[in-house]
């Protein structure tokens, strides 16, 4: 069987306004799996060595789906073997289960001789997304995959555009001690909006796309709120406005709920404002008597890649 440990790093989805169609790529953090494969045979297997708690049933884990996908869409048998080494704490809102679907149909892609486009892999690996919020969106998987920022024109059919990402460009993100399932975060938000709503949704996703392709970081900023998803979901978050609030006081350029929470992420042009950033979001929550865990870095243009044969 040949073997790779591909590395697939963390994401933070929506940013404010994009929901369900932007998202960006963290530096430093994500998953690293083991994967093998095995022409002319049979079986799937996921094994989870990462420490960290998992479903141990085959069809729960969000690998299963994707892989599933890939598989599929290969119509040749195929065995696949795939070890879990390394995990983002499911549940953070920073992309714990894209980067592992991510990991993997990259892995088997590879170990195939590369049949598939990385904009297939981004279908495939949404399939795992579909497991645990019920939606197969791609805003966690496409930038785990391709890197830098991820713009989901359009599902049907499916159509992907990364942009580039400006070079002084940092994050700074909290996971707070809480627990918020993306079935529970998107069953609050409602079916309709009004079209006053919208009109200010869609000026932001111009503005925030625009921003990126101009390389402008007041732009990006400027663009980042969210009239539609942030209202529903900041009741999650003890004292959210009040966070919001002293986290723009330390000069960053927005801040967001990362994906469907309860992480936090805010953005900054130079790193010494993250770490003020990541100091602050820290003693806001443990104010409260929550623990967090805080990362604070580069945002990345690198998605997905071999970190061993
Ligand atoms: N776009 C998704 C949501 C990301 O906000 O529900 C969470 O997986």
């Amino acid at each position: 069987m040949k073997r790779m440990k591909i590395f697939a790093p963390g994401t933070v989805a929506n940013l404010g306004c994009g929901f369900d169609v932007m998202g960006l790529t963290l530096d430093g953090v994500g998953d690293v799996l083991e994967v093998g494969v095995e022409p002319d045979a049979e079986g799937l297997s996921v094994r989870n060595e990462s420490g960290v708690s998992l479903p141990a049933d085959l069809e729960a884990n969000v690998v299963t789906p994707a892989l599933r996908a890939l598989l599929a869409a290969y119509a040749r048998p195929v065995r696949v073997e795939v070890a879990i080494l390394r995990k983002i704490v499911p549940g953070s809102g920073i992309g714990s289960s894209a980067a592992s679907s991510a990991a993997a149909v990259y892995g088997v892609n590879e170990l195939l001789g590369r049949p598939f486009s990385p904009e297939r892999l981004v279908e495939f690996a949404m399939q795992g997304e579909a497991l645990l919020g019920g939606v197969a969106h791609a805003d966690n998987v496409g930038p785990a995959l391709l890197g830098g920022v991820v713009l989901i024109r359009g599902y049907e059919p499916f159509d992907i555009v990364r942009l580039p990402v400006p070079d002084n460009f940092f994050y700074a993100v909290v996971h707070p001690d809480i627990v918020v399932s993306t079935k529970e975060a998107r069953a609050v938000l409602p079916r309709e909006i009004p079209l006053t709503q919208a009109v200010r949704q869609w000026g932001n996703v111009g503005g925030l796309v625009a921003g990126f392709a101009l390389r402008d970081v007041s732009l990006i900023g400027r663009s980042m709120h969210d009239a539609v998803v942030e209202p529903y979901r900041k009741g999650f978050i003890p004292d959210y406005d009040q966070l919001k609030d002293s986290v723009l006081a330390q000069g960053a350029l927005a801040m967001n709920i990362a994906g469907s929470g309860p992480s936090v992420f805010a953005l900054a042009s130079d790193y010494a404002a993250a770490e003020r950033i990541v100091a602050v979001m820290k003693r806001h929550f443990a104010d409260r008597g929550i623990g967090s865990r805080t990362y604070a870095g580069r945002v990345s243009n690198a998605g997905a890649r071999v970190v061993e044969s």
